[in-house]
């Protein structure tokens, strides 16, 4: 059983990717959503809440774990040790970057993402240039379906990517390809979760029963609508502190 978690609902833009390559893989999904937004967070509050969330994947039976959540990558999982098996999003996104010979990308990310660096660092060492726009309020928005302060943030991130001359937009958190749509056209928009399925994929295969599960640490009916949506199931979310 694969284990993934994000802070809230950006994480199942990863599962959407994951699920519709390898439909029959065995998923369970934490959404923690009492402690969303992740990405104004210290990096101390961070690791707690990521070992708080392995801890609840791990109670439900997943044995491989996947940070689905950019600021936890970047501040917390790249540079801890004992996460080293943890697949994350920081690589995957770097990667597909190069690999598509973008050579000047602008890097939309939470407050956190942005403060640990490390997509500046990874960046540079694979020879492309990087702007960095920092969102703060951004993944909030989306989270409780503000369309409207949503459009409002996007449209000045993607006037800011544009002055920066970069090539390409990369969507360094994972709420931000759950409004793809509110990106336009103006600039070509990568979103990372393409990347991130294919090395879950590679390292553990797409055999399975099919079983979706979801967690969240508090109700949210706009999560449940977001889970009937992209994967027409709605009997198996389970609130945490429920059981
Ligand atoms: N979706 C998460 C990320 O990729 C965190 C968003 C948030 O909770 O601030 O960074």
């Amino acid at each position: 059983m694969i284990g993934i978690f994000d802070s809230g609902s950006g994480g199942l833009s990863v599962l959407r990717a994951l699920h519709e390559r390898a439909p029959m893989l065995d998923v369970v999904y934490f959404g923690d959503l009492k402690n969303m937004p992740y990405g104004s967070k210290s990096q101390s509050e961070l690791l707690e809440l990521t070992e708080n969330a392995i801890q609840v994947l791990q109670n439900a039976n997943a044995t491989q774990i996947v940070s689905a959540c950019n600021s936890v990558s970047a501040s917390v999982v790249r540079v801890t040790p004992a996460m080293e098996n943890i697949i994350e999003m920081v690589g995957p996104a770097v990667r597909s970057i190069a690999h598509k010979g973008i050579v000047h990308v602008a890097v939309a990310a939470t407050p956190a993402t942005v403060e640990s660096g490390m997509y500046q660092k990874e960046f540079v060492r694979a020879g492309i240039r990087a702007a960095m726009i920092a969102c703060p309020e951004l993944a909030a928005a989306i989270e409780r379906e503000d369309d409207t302060t949503a459009q409002q943030i996007i449209d000045d991130v993607v006037a800011r990517a544009i002055v920066t001359g970069a090539d390409a937009l990369l969507l360094a958190c994972a709420h931000y390809p759950l409004v793809r749509e509110m990106f336009g056209n103006k600039i070509t928009v990568i979103d990372p979760a393409d990347a991130v399925a294919d090395e879950i994929i590679t390292r553990y295969g797409a055999i399975g029963n099919g079983v979706l599960k979801f967690l969240v640490s508090e109700k949210s009916n706009s999560f449940q609508k977001r889970v009937e949506n992209l994967f027409g199931v709605n009997n198996c979310i389970n609130c945490i502190e429920d059981r």
